[in-house]
């Protein structure tokens, strides 16, 4: 075989060298060269390690790690490496659950988003990870670059507590902060995407960074552009004498593109009440019509207090921000805040300690109204058109004023059948049926039952395996949330089995987590046989109780201690065998 110089890319010197040596070859030779000349150009430099790869081109590698209840952290967890890996990082989306952490010195970059649930406390996902880092055991990490985004609610006490945590720790394990932690309030996704954009133009070598396009949600309707939906369908499922209103509501998506899983949410973005509004304004002595800025509109402001900011929520932060337009409230920051913002609207705190600002500054220190999350109670494969809700209306006296629930009360007393809401779909990966097939306990009480009507109405139309339903409330008579639609599903057998505890039907209190304990050998033989367990509804009582009861079988049933008990639920949840939707 001899090379032309007419045909050949190579120069005549070249090709001299050529038909010197191929000739000689030997067939073993000729096979080996053949391989090497067809393996990719990275391939060879880095065999031969005679050419560096520019800067720009250099691997970074980073590690996503979210710890998210309802989805949101997880959300963009996902979108935020999506990004990346767009912009030829090498990424690690995982949720801290499924991470393992003795890989944790391993990294290069890690990147923490996560929520705060309970009272301060870490979501689910996290609790083993956060455990971890904390203890005694968790690894110097001086090698180690990391950035905190933490998600949370400023209304609540402890805010983005465990954001905080986790960025404390590390700083303490010798990590390297990259930048200072974000903190973001229920309108996070501005604050989130800023910070990103911090982070990309860290981590991405200068003369390589992309600017990231930020996703656009897919969907016509998003959180930030919500379906009007029509109410078709509006009844209280308690009846006469029952301490409580619980709302059946049914809601028109038919048209929009809202599909949902069961297991997620509907987003309801609420209105506040007139009269709680005229208070505010008569507290600081407006009229209402005092024109001011929102948003690059220029509205009437008790147009703008109504539809879009919160005033019945006293936080720390928004009294710090009130106090300069105060006379006096200043008193309330050494700590008696805490006990002055029970029961207490924005209204009180601005009669109180009489306002001296203009109707623009009032304005300007109130965060937007944040959208209430009700978990879907019916089934998108059922019925596409419609989607259900079952809604508890929050009612209260305090300082002897009777107080309802911004959105449960609009709901309950000022929207009829014919009215629209504004709604959205927050999808929750985290409360999510298996195959058909797998057995599921569901335990629930109130409106906690609201998602399980959902997960049986999705099963009654597939071939499916077994389920126990566990409910909870006050009267049988008055309080059986569904009561018929349970029953047929038992008849029908699409319901496998029910439990029920009334807890004032009887001198002593009844509760879920007894009905639990008392069948607690039939538990155990359907979580062996591989069941999901799910908890839904009040996360500070019923919740924790029913997670004690859990512990307290496995520990009965397999003679093993508290400790190894509690560690068998951790696996089940990492398998996604147990799996809570509380509030
Ligand atoms: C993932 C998720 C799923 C949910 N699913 C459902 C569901 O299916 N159904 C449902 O009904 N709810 C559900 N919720 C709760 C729901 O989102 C709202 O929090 C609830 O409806 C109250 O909202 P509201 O606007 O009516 O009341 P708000 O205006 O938010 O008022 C509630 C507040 O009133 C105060 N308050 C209440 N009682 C008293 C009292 N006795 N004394 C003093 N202060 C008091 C407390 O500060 C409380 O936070 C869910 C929440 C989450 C996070
Ligand atoms: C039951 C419940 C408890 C919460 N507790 C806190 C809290 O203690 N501190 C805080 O900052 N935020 C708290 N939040 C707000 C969440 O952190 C916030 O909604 C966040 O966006 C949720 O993100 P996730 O969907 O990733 O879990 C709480 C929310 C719920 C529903």
């Amino acid at each position: 075989m001899t090379l032309q110089v007419s045909n050949s890319p190579f120069t005549e010197k070249q090709v001299q060298l050529l038909n010197e040596l191929i000739p000689n070859l030997t067939e073993q030779q000729k096979i080996w060269l053949n391989g090497y000349l067809s393996a990719p150009i990275q391939v060879i430099a880095k065999a031969t390690e005679v050419q560096e790869l520019p800067a720009s081109q250099q691997t970074v590698s980073a590690t996503i790690l979210y710890g998210s209840q309802t989805g949101n952290s997880q959300k963009l967890a996902e979108k935020f490496g999506a990004l990346l890996e767009g912009n030829s990082v090498q990424v690690d989306v995982s949720s801290m659950l499924d991470f393992k952490f003795k890989n944790l010195k391993k990294l290069d970059n890690l990147l923490i988003i996560t929520s705060t649930h309970g009272e301060g406390e870490a979501p689910d996902n996290a609790i083993p990870f956060y455990e971890s880092l904390h203890s005694s055991r968790a690894p110097k990490l001086p090698d180690l670059n990391y950035a905190v985004l933490a998600l949370g609610d400023s209304s609540y006490e402890k805010f983005c507590q465990t954001g905080a945590d986790i960025d404390i720790r590390l700083k303490e394990l010798g990590a390297n902060q990259l930048l200072e932690r974000v903190n973001c309030d229920v309108d996070y996704e501005e604050a989130a995407e800023q910070w990103f954009e911090v982070i990309s133009n860290t981590l991405l070598p200068s003369n390589s960074t992309k600017q990231p396009e930020i996703s656009r949600n897919e969907s016509a309707y998003s959180k930030k552009n919500p379906y009007q939906a029509e109410i078709v369908e509006k009844i209280n499922l308690n009846m006469d004498g029952s301490n409580k209103e619980t709302y059946h509501l049914e809601l028109s998506v038919e048209g929009s593109d809202i599909a949902w899983q069961a297991g997620d949410c509907i987003g309801i973005y609420p209105h506040n009440q007139q009269d709680i509004v005229e208070e505010l304004i008569e507290a600081v002595g407006f009229s209402g019509k005092e024109i001011v800025q929102y948003k690059n509109e220029s509205l009437p402001i008790e147009v703008v207090l109504k539809n879009y900011l919160e005033i019945t929520v006293l936080t720390k932060p928004l009294i710090e921000k009130l106090v300069p337009y105060t006379t006096g409230a200043d008193e309330l920051l050494d700590g008696k805040w805490k006990e002055y913002k029970e029961g207490r609207y924005v209204a009180n705190l601005l009669k109180d300690y009489n306002f001296t600002g203009s109707p623009q500054e009032i304005v300007d220190v109130l965060r937007p109204i944040p959208p209430r999350l009700y978990s879907i109670a019916s089934s998108y494969i059922a019925n596409p058109d419609e989607v259900s809700l079952l809604i508890g209306k929050v009612s209260y006296t305090a300082h002897d004023q009777q107080r309802i629930g911004v959105t449960s009360g609009e709901i309950s007393e000022q929207l009829e059948v014919g009215d629209t809401v504004s709604i959205f779909l927050q999808e929750n990966p985290n409360f999510k049926l298996p195959d058909a097939k797998t057995p599921i306990i569901m335990i629930g009480a109130g409106t906690g039952v609201a998602p399980f009507r959902s997960f049986i109405e999705e099963r009654a139309e597939q071939d499916a395996g077994d389920s126990w339903l566990f409910f909870g409330e006050q009267h049988f008579l008055t309080d059986f949330l569904y009561q018929v639609e349970w029953l047929r599903y038992l008849e029908d057998g699409v319901l496998t089995k029910m439990d029920v505890a009334f807890s004032r039907d009887q001198e002593e209190k009844i509760y879920v987590q007894h009905r639990i304990l008392e069948k607690a050998e039939e538990v155990y033989k359907w979580i062996e046989d591989g069941a999901v367990i799910y908890i839904c509804g009040d996360e500070k009582t019923m919740a924790k109780d029913v997670h004690e009861a859990l512990i307290q079988i496995i520990e009965q049933q397999e003679q093993i201690s508290h400790e190894k008990a509690e560690e068998k639920l951790v696996t089940l949840q990492r398998e996604k065998r147990y799996q809570r939707d509380v509030y």
